[in-house]
């Protein structure tokens, strides 16, 4: 596409709007707050941990993420993790992220909730004049929903600060639908909801989000398969957070030249670039960008279209999405 295929993305003003702040816990800190821990890891170091970055599917990934958790302990482990996160979101081109955090996975009398929000809360706020950050609730679909709804009674006291609450884990087998509850009550308490969904489930999963109202879905990728679903979510601007490196290293796609993503893009739907767990899959905002241009090709116009829907997609207020919107047309102008 001429002089855009050697882009640097890293100048291009991005969302990430599908990002696990536990997933962006690097190998390195990992290690150092084991050690400040006396945490053990069947790792013996992080060049290990990376070369066990190898993963088949999903649930390998998940048992790796889900270890990974445990050497998070203390305020001072939580805030490290959210400045470093933030810091190089911001390195990176990121002008506003939007991330999960799953206080369920916390859940130690060690670590009192209060102090795990007012550690993120306050990396959030020292980074503000350099990127703009919403915190995400998620909960575990593998549990059953009264414990989802617990989750989202816990984190009351902090609703001020939270824009939206969405649903990950093991996919197959645990159906969108059977959180409904959950989703309902998000609603009822004014939040923005969310869902992973055909990431490895059936395309069947994204309708009943659909179904459900979600406002955003995460990944997507199944739905390519039913072109009536396509229709509907182009046609009700359903934005899908796709995330292109995750899926290649999931072999959610064989190989990314056969990612859905353009696509879907070319019927309308409001596709988005995001990192999902970017220490784990060994690529940041930027390195998806690229990796999906390079394999999928895209035009200037569709880099722009995607940029574009990443602020739509957003829940940020329209003021703010005006300037980023700017921001995206002077470094991308139309041709
Ligand atoms: N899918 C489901 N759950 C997750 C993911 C994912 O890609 N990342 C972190 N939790
Ligand atoms: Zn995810």
């Amino acid at each position: 596409m001429g002089p855009e295929s050697c882009f640097d993305f890293v100048k291009l003003p991005k969302t990430d709007l599908h990002v696990h702040l536990e997933g962006t816990l690097e190998p390195e800190m990992l290690f150092r707050l084991a050690g400040r821990n006396h945490i053990p890891l069947p790792w013996k170091s992080p060049a290990m941990l990376r070369e066990a970055c190898r993963f088949r599917d999903l649930a390998g990934f998940l048992a790796i993420y889900y270890k990974g958790c445990e050497v998070l302990v203390t305020e001072q482990d939580f805030y490290d993790l959210a400045r470093a996160y933030l810091e190089r979101a911001a390195a990176d081109g990121v002008v506003h992220t939007e991330f999960y955090f799953n206080p369920q996975l916390f859940c130690r009398e060690s670590t009192p909730l209060a102090a795990i929000m007012r550690a993120i809360f306050c990396a959030m706020d020292e980074m503000r004049d350099r990127i703009s950050s919403f915190y995400m609730g998620t909960v575990m679909r593998t549990r059953p929903v009264e414990e989802a709804l617990r989750a989202l009674d816990e984190l009351a006291p902090w609703y001020d600060r939270i824009v939206a609450f969405g649903m990950g884990g093991a996919e197959n087998g645990n159906p969108p639908s059977r959180f409904q509850r959950y989703f309902d009550a998000c609603r009822e308490r004014g939040f923005r909801t969310c869902v992973h969904a055909g990431e490895e489930g059936p395309a069947a999963y994204v309708r009943e989000a659909v179904a459900l109202g979600i406002d955003r879905i995460d990944h997507g990728n199944a739905a390519i398969q039913d072109p009536e679903l396509v229709r509907l979510l182009a046609e009700r601007r359903i934005p899908l957070t796709m995330c292109p490196i995750s899926n290649l290293r999931l072999n959610v796609v064989n190989e990314l030249s056969g990612h859905p993503l353009k696509r879907m893009l070319s019927r309308g739907v409001c596709v988005t670039v995001n990192s999902d767990d970017p220490a784990y899959f060994l690529g940041y905002a930027s390195d998806n960008w690229a990796a999906v241009h390079r394999a999928l090709d895209l035009s200037g116009a569709e880099l722009r279209q995607l940029a574009l829907n990443g602020v739509e997609a957003s829940f940020l207020p329209e003021a703010r999405k005006a300037v980023l919107r700017e921001k995206i047309k002077r470094v991308l102008p139309s041709a």
